[in-house]
């Protein structure tokens, strides 16, 4: 635990079911410990609003916690909009707090741009934008202003990729040859709001939910991504609206190692797990092979209910994981969060306490260091993941061409 003179307000632009999953409750229990003072929440409208007010888990693990809510539950009607009042939320924060964005993909860049020029840490949930060239800018505007921003790809902080990591770099594993990873979300997804907005001309499954894997694959090689082909399966939505539902990425590393990634909206909603998930890396040393494999679904628990809820994806057999975000006893009143989701956030909101109370000198020698570090992902040592995103599009658009990623001093994408 770092050191910290004092604690930061927190604002969290968009209150839908990430913030309600993880951010909100990781937030509380950053408050209950004395590194988060006043939290806010503001949402497009009061529904999203009042479901996390009404939530009832929320009251039992964190009892004595709330957040300012904007715009006002109870007082303004349920279908009236509020689109620019995170504008002045942002705006009326003290200098240098926080502002944790968790907006539709689209909005990120104008809302962390804005927070950064209101003189505000930012952190972001994945993608932290669109394009290359935006995240660019945001690296620099923040570095200009000693600004922390972090963007949230808690896969980063599951320990068994800490534990691939520090053994691949040790050179325990040889070298990186050929692997294959799969996230595939569960099929009731396709009633959701991912109608509206995942939709073929917007975005698709490797857009949305590829980029955790090739971030792993970063973060245990330090290798990096140099071409990338994705295929596309369209399906139609329930709404009519069509959408790449299933994707088949194959992505070339800079060593000329492969990696596919097969993504989808389909894993069976009476299936025992939130979705399907894992990890192959299959590696070379001078007289035999390495292997990785990490099982991210079935993480070893076997639970059988005698009841079950009436979510789509309830079931009596479940195979929990203990791993990425569960609200526990662990003394005290409340519940604990436990898991890489709340680790992730401890270690931005921790990131956005290092740079702060610092002279602007200081606080940029220590953006410095947090980008050579590589643990929390910034700008300067993720935005390959933006260029991967721009490679995919342009390849699933033209029915799986090679893209290839170009660094260097003006990175780029072109077809291979
Ligand atoms: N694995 C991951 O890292 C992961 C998982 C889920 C979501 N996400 C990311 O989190 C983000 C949000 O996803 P979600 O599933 O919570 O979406 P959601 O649709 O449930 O919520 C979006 C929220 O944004 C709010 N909003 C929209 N316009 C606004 C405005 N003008 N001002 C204030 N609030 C506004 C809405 O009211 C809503 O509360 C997306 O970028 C998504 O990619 C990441």
């Amino acid at each position: 635990m770092i050191k910290i003179s004092k604690p930061l307000d927190v604002a969290i632009i968009g209150g839908g079911m990430i913030t309600e999953m993880q951010i909100l409750p990781s937030l509380y229990h950053l408050q209950r410990i004395g590194l988060l003072n006043e939290i806010s929440v503001c949402a497009l409208n009061t529904p999203p609003l009042k479901r996390l007010v009404e939530n009832v888990s929320l009251k039992n693990a964190f009892p004595g916690h709330s957040f300012t809510s904007y715009p006002e539950v109870d007082k303004e009607p349920e279908d009236k909009n509020f689109p620019d009042l995170n504008e002045e939320v942002i705006a009326g924060l003290k200098p240098r707090q926080i502002v944790f964005v968790a907006l539709p993909d689209q909005m990120h860049y104008h809302t962390v741009k804005f927070a950064l020029e209101h003189n505000q840490h930012v952190i972001c949930v994945k993608p932290l934008t669109l394009s290359y060239d935006e995240a660019k800018e945001i690296e620099k505007l923040a570095f200009k202003k000693g600004l922390f921003v972090g963007t949230e790809y808690h896969k980063r902080f599951d320990d068994r990729v800490g534990m691939a990591r520090i053994k691949y770099r040790n050179g325990d594993f040889g070298e990186f040859r050929a692997g294959y990873a799969s996230l595939i979300e569960p099929w009731y997804y396709r009633d959701s709001n991912f109608q509206n907005w995942c939709t073929a001309g917007n975005s698709d499954m490797f857009s949305y939910i590829g980029c955790h894997y090739i971030d792993q694959v970063y973060m245990i090689t330090g290798l990096l991504p140099v071409r990338v082909s994705v295929y596309g399966t369209k399906e139609k939505y329930p709404n009519g609206n069509e959408g790449f539902l299933w994707t088949n990425a194959r992505v070339i590393w800079e060593n000329g190692a492969s990696l596919a990634v097969i993504n989808g909206m389909g894993y069976p909603n009476v299936g025992p797990g939130g979705n399907s998930q894992g990890l192959w890396m299959f590696t070379r040393g001078e007289k035999d092979g390495g292997l990785i494999f990490h099982d991210d679904q079935y993480r070893g628990v076997k639970h059988s209910y005698i009841t079950k809820g009436e979510h789509a994806g309830d079931s009596y057999y479940n195979e929990p994981s203990p791993d990425y975000f569960k609200l526990i006893e662990r003394g005290g009143s409340g519940l604990t969060p436990i898991g890489y989701g709340y680790r992730s956030i401890e270690g931005l909101v921790q990131g956005a306490h290092r740079v702060e109370d610092n002279d602007i000198i200081k606080r940029r020698e220590i953006i410095k260091n947090i980008d050579a570090e590589g643990i929390l992902a910034t700008p300067a040592n993720s935005s390959f993941n933006e260029l991967v995103v721009e490679a995919g599009r342009l390849s699933i658009l033209n029915d799986g061409r090679d893209v290839e990623i170009e660094y260097g001093d003006n990175p780029n994408i072109h077809f291979y």
